[in-house]
């Protein structure tokens, strides 16, 4: 196939990804599309132990390697784009573009086969399952696969930028992500003789309040960084102090030691808080992936190889948003790039879209990052 083929195909391609969306671990007939256009193409599908998803491998099967990275799961959204290959999956829906995402690291595994004599050494394409889950990258990473990889390259769309634009940062692009639950445990009464309980809701209401203190009053003020009470619930009825009372929430920041800091505060809080009316609270930490992590001499890399291709390079605007990848760059140094694809409703929007004219040359920029990074290794 010559590059127009390629580009053709990936279009024909993204349009069924996006008409056919799964959800994190249910990514079953994605899986079998992607092996099936891979073996057309005559590439190699490496034997791992994973359910959904897989990691292609292209060049001479030796060392140096190098990993281009995409995520393949779709959202539990009801499509409202309007477009004419819209989901056929009713309530589910490609509104992260990580249907965009496969069909890119498809065309750079297509473009990359075609030049897999002038390979300095081994790519692999790893097509992760489960990025909003989120954690499917740990599951790759449990298969042994990346442990000889000394690069790792991955992609997000940017609804913001025009086709041609990417966003390129060293350092974190995007924030850790945790979530918590407290549960406020006092003791129940009827509401005309609160002296004869401990209300749950005033120690929940005053966490939430003293809360947001956190990032206002312990946080340096030039770090981005966000603690959300998301959902409360307690009591049945008008005249009955509960029991207990319970609520969740999340904390994004862009370095460890924040992260540290507000989860430490956020326990003495809701501990202190429930303890000051007479009654105690029961927490849960989840601890999601840390911030996204772009080494200084790939992301400069990244940066050169855009503009060599032409391409328009913006520092990528920092975002709380999560995204798995940094668990690969705990290990691995790499570069998370944003790819312009048109103006469009934010990510996560149920008349979210991308520009498939940006499939083309995205694809064939992280091929070139991918051959490029053999060369330098
Ligand atoms: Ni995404």
């Amino acid at each position: 196939m010559n590059e127009q083929d390629i580009f053709t195909k990936i279009t024909e391609e993204f349009y069924w990804f996006h008409r056919h969306p799964e959800l994190s671990y249910e990514e079953v007939e994605t899986t079998k599309r992607l092996r099936a256009d891979l073996a057309a193409a005559g590439i190699k599908v490496l034997d791992l132990p994973l359910k959904t998803g897989l990691v292609a491998e292209v060049g001479t099967g030796k060392a140096p390697f190098v990993a281009l990275r995409c995520d393949i799961d779709g959202l539990p959204i009801h499509e409202e784009s309007g477009l004419p290959y819209a989901s056929e999956h009713e309530g589910r829906m490609h509104a992260c573009g990580h249907d965009f995402h496969i069909s890119t690291v498809l065309g750079s595994a297509l473009l990359l086969k075609a030049r897999e004599k002038e390979l300095k050494g081994t790519v692999y394409l790893l097509f992760q399952p489960a990025e909003e889950a989120p954690g499917g990258a740990k599951k790759v990473m449990e298969t042994g696969v990346l442990k000889d990889v000394q690069a790792i390259f991955g992609l997000h769309t940017l609804p913001i930028y025009d086709v041609g634009t990417l966003g390129i940062r060293e350092g974190a692009v995007t924030a850790s992500v945790d979530k918590f639950t407290v549960t406020f445990h006092g003791k129940g009464t009827h509401a005309a003789h609160p002296e004869r309980g401990v209300d749950p809701i005033v120690m929940a209401a005053s966490f939430v309040t003293a809360a947001q203190s956190i990032v206002s009053r312990n946080i340096n003020p030039a770090h981005p960084a966000l603690v959300s009470i998301t959902h409360i619930e307690s009591g049945n009825t008008w005249n009955v102090i509960p029991e207990s009372s319970w609520l969740e929430g999340t904390v994004r920041c862009l370095t460890a030691a924040d992260r540290e800091l507000i989860k430490k505060r956020i326990y003495g809080l809701a501990e202190g808080q429930a303890a000051s009316f007479g009654g105690h609270a029961e927490l849960t930490w989840y601890a999601g992936p840390p911030a996204t992590n772009n080494t200084p001499s790939w992301t400069e890399f990244a940066k050169e190889e855009a503009e060599k291709a032409g391409l328009k390079v913006e520092p990528a605007p920092v975002n709380l948003a999560g995204e798995d990848f940094a668990y690969y760059q705990e290990e691995i140094p790499g570069a998370f790039v944003l790819v312009g694809t048109g103006k469009s409703p934010a990510n996560h929007n149920p008349k979210f879209h991308v520009d498939p004219k940006a499939l083309g040359p995205a694809a064939k920029y992280m091929a070139t990052l991918a051959e490029e990074a053999l060369a330098r290794l």
